[in-house]
């Protein structure tokens, strides 16, 4: 090569770098205003797994073993995160219910061991005011509809602990919604989407003002909820089935349908539901976005990592302090900087304020205090209290019976 060619090809490579180092320093000054609020992190699971929960004894700034502590929130940019209140499957009808109280309360403590790095929030407002603090705007996520155990009170209890939006399934089917492995052939269809009583937990939600989050859930889950629900919906950690058929993946029509209903999609990072393989980069999960955007709109799209509860994350998107590549990234691909920030936070907050404000525009309506059905929660480990069991008819009249031949016999 020529002196004149190695100059230019150096002159390339630096306009390569200086353009990079560009769409980097544009993505770090929008996030300055507007940072990433993303829709799930499951810190809350990892601290149960590796620590039963204890706080004392872990400093959240130098914890390295997890994709989440103060120092590359901090370089992320996180403004806002959903941490999800998540337990397994195999606590549904067991001790699901107070396995979730404590990971609510592993949330409220981790606020107030860090007083200046979260700030817990249960409103729109709340998170606008812990932005403007430059605190990070911590909301609570239950992430299964195991989580309630069928009770509505159990629901309304939790709102009442700040939780704000509800994953209606995790990896398994409820009494009254069936879940995406459905649509697998690895479980069967019980509900066909939502029951009747799943139908009233949607609009319980939307009466309380819990967002409906339709990650995890059936394809035909997702079309019920979408026409039942009187508020926009979530679907706080999906990617786009089209570009990965992974049934954890939203389907082209649903897309067009959050669109319509003013919805929102967070993308996922997990590798397997961007590239339906163990190994993806940040470029594929800005295709995600791209795709995304296209289908459903700018309103409509948003970031939703996964971290810490998945095993594998992309190339370049190795931890939550990776979010201002990935939105340099958009930038070089031509997303303008509304478009961005409405990715980044606005979506969200506006998705937020509609859910709000259906909530306060059904103040008029009574609490839905209908249990579910006893017999489809039937089980050994429920018991019947409140309920005109057949257990205790039957009983009723052998008592008699017995008592009667205890007279005669006396
Ligand atoms: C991670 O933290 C542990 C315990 O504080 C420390 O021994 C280790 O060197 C750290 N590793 C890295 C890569 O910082
Ligand atoms: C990401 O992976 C794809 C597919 O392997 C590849 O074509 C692309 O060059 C990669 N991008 C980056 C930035 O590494
Ligand atoms: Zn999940």
């Amino acid at each position: 090569m020529t002196v004149v060619g190695t100059l230019k090809l150096l002159l390339c490579v630096s306009v390569m770098l200086v353009t990079a180092d560009m769409y980097r320093e544009q993505a770090l000054r929008i996030m300055d205003t507007t940072p990433v609020i993303d829709g799930h992190n499951d810190l809350p699971w990892q601290f149960l797994e590796r620590f039963n929960n204890q706080l004392t004894g872990v400093d959240l700034y130098t914890l390295n073993s997890t994709h989440t502590n103060i120092p590359k929130l901090r370089e992320g940019r996180v403004g806002g995160q959903f941490w999800a209140a998540y337990v397994p499957c195999d606590t549904q009808g067991k001790d699901a219910v107070k396995r979730t109280l404590e990971q609510i309360d592993f949330v409220h403590r981790m606020c107030e061991n860090y007083p200046s790095i979260f700030l817990c929030v249960q409103s729109s407002a709340g998170i606008k005011e812990a932005i403007s603090t430059k605190k990070v705007a911590s909301l609570i996520g239950v992430e299964g509809g195991h989580s309630i155990d069928s009770s509505l009170g159990a629901l309304r209890t939790f709102y009442n602990l700040g939780v704000r939006y509800m994953t209606l399934t995790h990896s398994c089917n409820t009494p009254w919604v069936d879940n995406w492995l459905v649509d697998t052939g690895k479980d069967t269809v019980v509900s066909n989407g939502l029951s009747q009583f799943g139908k009233r937990v949607v609009l319980e939600m939307n009466r309380l003002g819990m967002m409906v989050d339709l990650a995890h859930v059936s394809v035909k889950t997702m079309r019920d909820a979408l026409s039942v629900s009187l508020a926009p919906v979530i679907f706080s950690h999906s990617s786009a089935y089209a570009l990965c058929n992974h049934a954890r993946n939203v389907p082209d029509d649903l897309l067009e349908t959050v669109r319509q209903k003013r919805g929102l999609v967070m993308v996922n990072f997990y590798n397997n539901y961007v590239t339906c393989s163990n190994s993806a980069n940040l470029s594929q999960v800005a295709d995600h976005f791209d795709y995304i955007k296209r289908i459903a709109g700018a309103e409509s799209v948003g970031f939703g990592g996964d971290y810490d509860g998945v095993p594998r994350v992309p190339h370049g998107l190795e931890d939550v302090s990776k979010y201002p590549d990935l939105v340099a990234e958009l930038l070089r691909r031509g997303w303008t900087q509304t478009e961005v920030e409405a990715a980044l936070a606005k979506n969200l907050i506006r998705v937020f304020e509609e859910v709000e404000q259906v909530s306060r525009n059904m103040h008029t309506q009574r609490p839905d205090d209908e249990p579910i059905p006893y017999k489809e929660i039937e089980s050994d480990c429920h018991t019947g209290h409140g309920y005109n069991t057949g257990k205790r008819q039957l009983l009723g009249p052998a008592l008699l019976l017995v008592c009667l031949l205890c007279t005669l016999l006396m």
